[in-house]
């Protein structure tokens, strides 16, 4: 596997690939790797013969400082990953490379329609702007035919599926299902932070967004969210941030359970750590 710094190395490395027409697909992360990201590496590599795996992580997407200090970064032990996973190339620049006049802001806001601002995009100010900015430096860098994110954050697929439509971008953008634990909670590079009684108690998410797919056309949408978020809100130490059932274009409420296109999403703050999980409905 070809570890990679800078853009120019990567570019360099990248030629031969290209002249060659062969399919290159692109896998973006911020590292803290586990079995969610490698199950996107998987996906890739049975749609393209080149697999650009990268692990950066974006200071301009993060919106609490604390949070980017303290995001994990073991990095050895991802290279390791990624190796056994037979990816071809990691891209791991600085934070330099990919901003050289950091901490100077670059000039940077596009549309990305009204869902920007809904759910992840309401707590997180500027999230999309920050993710939608890094993403396009890392398809300029690669040129990938395709790029493969996970529905687990699910807002962001849609944010960087109008990103690719504002840019008219030659990239496929492949969505992959979530992967979860055994007892249901979605993978996260920030559950490692989780106290033993913050991972039992962070079970409620999965739980509240599975009662919602199981009672979809059986109860009310009143009574389905006042339950979900009533088993979150008195889960002891967990505190909801959102609990909608929405539509899956637009992120607005759902008006009746006649949609076919709905999803149930979930933020809450389990002890110290913020998570997300999100579940289609139908
Ligand atoms: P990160 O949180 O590292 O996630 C990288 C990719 O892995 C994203 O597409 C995410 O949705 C996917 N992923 C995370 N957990 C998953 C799970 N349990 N199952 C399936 N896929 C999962 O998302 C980012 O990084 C960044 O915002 C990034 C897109 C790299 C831009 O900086």
């Amino acid at each position: 596997m070809e570890i990679l710094h800078t853009i120019t190395a990567l570019k360099a490395w990248l030629q031969p690939q290209q002249d060659a027409s062969s399919k290159i697909a692109l896998v973006p992360t911020m590292g803290a790797l586990h079995k969610g990201h490698l199950s996107l590496i998987e996906i890739a590599q049975q749609q393209a013969s080149i697999v650009v795996c990268s692990i950066f992580v974006n200071p301009t997407q993060f919106t609490d400082p604390k949070d980017l200090e303290k995001y994990p970064r073991p990095l050895e032990h991802d290279i390791k990953m990624l190796q056994e996973a037979g990816c071809s190339a990691v891209f791991m620049p600085t934070v330099k490379e990919m901003y050289p006049h950091y901490p100077t802001p670059e000039n940077w806001h596009i549309d990305l329609g009204s869902a920007e601002f809904l759910l992840e995009g309401e707590f997180r100010k500027g999230h999309y702007q920050g993710v939608t900015q890094i993403v396009k430096k890392l398809f300029d860098a690669v040129q990938p035919d395709l790029a493969f994110f996970g529905q687990k954050d699910f807002q962001q697929v849609l944010m960087i599926k109008n990103m690719v439509k504002y840019f008219d971008l030659p990239v496929e953008i492949v969505s992959c299902p979530i992967i979860r634990e055994d007892d249901g909670l979605a993978m996260s590079s920030r559950n490692i932070h989780l106290s033993a009684s913050d991972r039992q108690n962070a079970l409620v998410l999965s739980r509240a967004l599975q009662f919602v797919k199981d009672n979809y056309h059986r109860l009310s949408l009143e009574a389905l969210l006042g339950q979900a978020r009533q088993m979150i809100s008195t889960t002891p130490g967990v505190e909801l941030d959102y609990f909608t059932i929405a539509d899956q274009e637009t992120l607005l409420p759902i008006a009746d359970q006649t949609n076919k296109n709905a999803i149930a999403l979930v933020a809450a703050k389990v002890g110290e750590t913020r998570l997300i999980d999100n579940m289609l409905l139908d």
